[in-house]
């Protein structure tokens, strides 16, 4: 009951009463279902970007850094870390009351080849790497123990095929990586939610793999706290029905479900692969870069449709999700501009170029009061 009155008062009264002048912002439509969360570059979290902040610091709840605690940011040599990009994003988190998230611990993309390689060139043991990430975890999350709340441990172990895709990780240390990554973790700070983040599980062959992952670290007493879908959509991909397929297989496994990555692709296809493997680089065709000098009304509304019908899923299944990021702020900041073609003009979020609410903003806020 007071949830309700609380729900009334800070969310419909507003909309009802001054209209869409001054809409409810996403985290307060939100509020009894997940948290709304944004990923956040460095002139955001160094409040360069006032426009970028006042959106964050109006509509969100939540942060993850689209780079700074990646390998490669934080510790670019064997014996230096730099911890300047990422100090300065958890304190803009705790400024803004922000649930705050690690992204991203183990990883084959940015992170530096040192990292398997001993000062010849030559492959390291596994023993030796072992250590490496042991230490690196260790420092990282240990030195943001109880400011960040949840860490991606391992992001994008697993190849469509639902086998464990072949890293260095996999190749030096072998299945265990994933176990011992998750261990570190959780002796750094045994607060931490801990989660598995990976694109494309939408896919039943590689949500079949995550599954089988995260029970065999279940069965180790792993703490997984929940599975990160990614969340790079398509106009039509996944389908209403794979996503909440998606969400009930992970929810029967007993962990929860967040959203990490969520952003809705509006371009065309540039290659057959329709995962989100950032190695990929396709040459710039103007039939591949449609909406340069703006976006028809028909495919704002196909974007606003899709992104409600999306939204619908995850109020389905609010018990079990507790986070709903978007991979960017504004359509501006979109890693979409660059890949897998460099210099697009890309749609995929729901503030557009010029930090305005788009259809879509209004489409995800409309789910939110609908029961
Ligand atoms: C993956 C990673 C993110 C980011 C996106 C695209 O999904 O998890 O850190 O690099 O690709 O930018």
């Amino acid at each position: 009951m007071h949830k309700r009155l609380l729900f009334i008062v800070s969310v419909l009264l507003p909309v009802l009463l001054t209209g869409s002048q001054n809409k409810a912002a996403l985290k307060d439509a939100f509020r009894n279902s997940f948290l709304i969360g944004a990923a956040i570059n460095q002139n955001q979290f160094s409040e360069q970007d006032q426009r970028g902040v006042a959106i964050i610091a109006t509509q969100f709840n939540s942060v993850t850094p689209e780079n700074v605690l990646k390998w490669q940011s934080v510790h670019p040599q064997p014996d230096k870390y730099d911890f300047e990009g990422s100090d300065r994003y958890v304190a803009f988190g705790e400024k803004y009351h922000m649930f705050i998230i690690g992204h991203t611990l183990v990883w084959h993309n940015q992170t530096p080849s040192w990292v398997f390689q001993d000062d010849k060139g030559n492959q390291i043991s596994r023993d030796s790497l072992l250590t490496r990430l042991r230490d690196h975890i260790q420092t990282v999350v240990g030195r943001y123990k109880g400011r960040i709340k949840g860490w991606d441990v391992v992001n994008e172990a697993l190849s469509e095929d639902g086998t464990l895709r072949q890293t260095p990780w996999m190749k030096i240390i072998g299945e265990e990586y994933l176990t011992k990554a998750f261990q570190f973790a959780h002796e750094a700070d045994p607060q931490a939610e801990l989660y598995y983040n990976d694109y494309s599980l939408e896919n039943e062959p590689k949500r079949k793999g995550a599954i089988e992952l995260i029970k065999k670290l279940q069965a180790q007493g792993i703490p997984v706290a929940a599975v990160g879908l990614q969340g790079h959509d398509k106009l039509d991909w996944p389908t209403v029905q794979q996503q909440d397929a998606t969400i009930a297989d992970f929810a029967k496994i007993g962990i929860k479900v967040n959203i990490t990555e969520l952003d809705v692709d509006v371009l065309p296809s540039a290659t057959q692969n329709r995962g989100a493997d950032i190695t990929l680089n396709v040459a710039l065709q103007a039939q591949l870069n449609p909406y340069a000098s703006g976006l028809p009304d028909s495919v704002q509304q196909q974007l606003a449709t899709r992104y409600s019908a999306l939204f619908k899923v995850f109020q389905k299944h609010r018990d079990v999700i507790d986070r709903v990021t978007f991979w960017g702020v504004t359509d501006r900041d979109s890693w979409l501009n660059n890949w897998p073609v460099r210099g697009r003009t890309s749609y995929p979020l729901l503030f557009d170029r010029n930090g305005q609410q788009k259809p879509a903003f209004d489409a995800v806020l409309s789910v939110a009061t609908q029961n």
